[in-house]
């Protein structure tokens, strides 16, 4: 299942905010488009807003003014600008950007047309490698996983997170393509409900077993030996391994690490962020008090009420069992072992 897929200058994506109860495809023709479609979370999780974005700057690029080769680079920078300015958590998305423009500026002594048709090619190439690298996080993640687990995961790190396979999901996904008798045990992932909107849906068309519980139910089940290990995505990973990824995920690994539950990890090497030591500089998005006073339109809670509402927490990485990359599996010290996946 791919959540987004790119022809002929237009972003096509799967609405998020809509699934489970509507299908709706979303037709992105300006960059401008995709960058809202970023910031309204029609397409999220880290992998997937990367690549959106790679697309939104070729689609800006091929619409930029005809003009010198000095006024295609500002108004590249220009586009660059706005989709960076989308969502500052995910490093994903400031490192597919940064790999575009990297390659028109290589290009730069060729023409404007040929550059435009060299960011597109890029953000395809982009598009291909992360399916590729899924795969291979699937591979590697499933030597953990043994018959008759169950996983917890919190949030979305599935297919509809990435361009496809996902990264949590696709160790269970291989795992059950196996033969392995698992069982997945979803988050609902409050407040914006990506475990029980998407991860519960995703699992469910690919025939893989999977329980819904609500957020606070997992260390009950976490106490009464349940739970087998727990795997989920990131958002940005530090140099020391502290993690970045939905709010909610911290309690997890401290409830996991209280009853002796293995966490993992799983996320591509672009989702390390080589230039930060630890999970303290990460910055961390806040989102609208709607996503907490209101579900699906009809309010939860008193009109006016005092709300906070950040979208991701950050796990420091002594919780952390392991990260599953597509270049193997890292334990600590994750200093040394992150770094030689540089
Ligand atoms: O706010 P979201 O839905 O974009 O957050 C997504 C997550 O936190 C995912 O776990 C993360 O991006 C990894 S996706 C493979």
């Amino acid at each position: 299942m791919r959540p987004l897929e790119y022809k002929d200058g237009i972003l096509k994506l799967i609405d998020q905010t809509k699934l489970p109860s509507e299908y709706k495809v979303v037709d992105c023709a300006t960059y401008m488009e995709v960058a809202d479609a970023i910031r309204d979370m029609i397409v999220r999780g880290a992998p997937a807003i990367g690549v959106s974005a790679a697309y939104g700057v070729a689609i800006g690029a091929l619409s930029a003014r005809d003009g010198s080769k000095e006024e295609f680079f500002c108004e590249l920078d220009e586009i660059c600008n706005v989709l960076r300015g989308t969502r500052p958590t995910a490093v994903n998305l400031f490192w597919a950007i940064d790999r575009v423009y990297r390659k028109a500026l290589d290009n730069r002594d060729r023409s404007v047309s040929e550059i435009k048709d060299i960011i597109a090619q890029e953000a395809c190439n982009m598009d291909c490698e992360d399916v590729e690298t899924n795969k291979a996080i699937g591979m590697h993640g499933n030597k953990l996983i043994k018959n008759n687990y169950t996983i917890l995961t919190h949030c979305n790190a599935g297919a509809l997170a990435t361009c496809d396979y996902g990264t949590a999901l696709s160790v269970m996904r291989m795992a059950h393509s196996e033969g392995k008798n698992i069982r997945v045990i979803a988050d609902e992932t409050r407040p914006y409900l990506q475990g029980a909107r998407l991860t519960a849906w995703e699992l469910k068309q690919d025939g893989i077993p999977v329980t819904l519980i609500c957020d606070n139910m997992a260390g009950h089940f976490m106490k009464l030996g349940k739970i087998d290990c727990v795997i989920v995505g990131a958002d940005r990973i530090a140099v020391n391994g502290d993690t970045a990824n939905k709010i909610g995920t911290y309690s997890v690994a401290v409830l996991a690490k209280e009853n002796n539950i293995p966490f993992y990890v799983a996320a591509p090497v672009s989702t390390i962020d080589f230039s930060m030591q630890t999970g303290d500089s990460i910055p961390i998005e806040e989102r609208s008090r709607e996503e907490v006073t209101h579900i699906k339109g009809i309010p939860v809670a008193p009109e006016g009420i005092d709300v906070m509402n950040p979208a991701f927490d950050v796990t420091p990485s002594r919780y952390i069992t392991a990260i599953i990359t597509e270049k193997g599996i890292a334990y600590p010290p994750f200093e040394k072992n992150l770094k030689d996946m540089e």
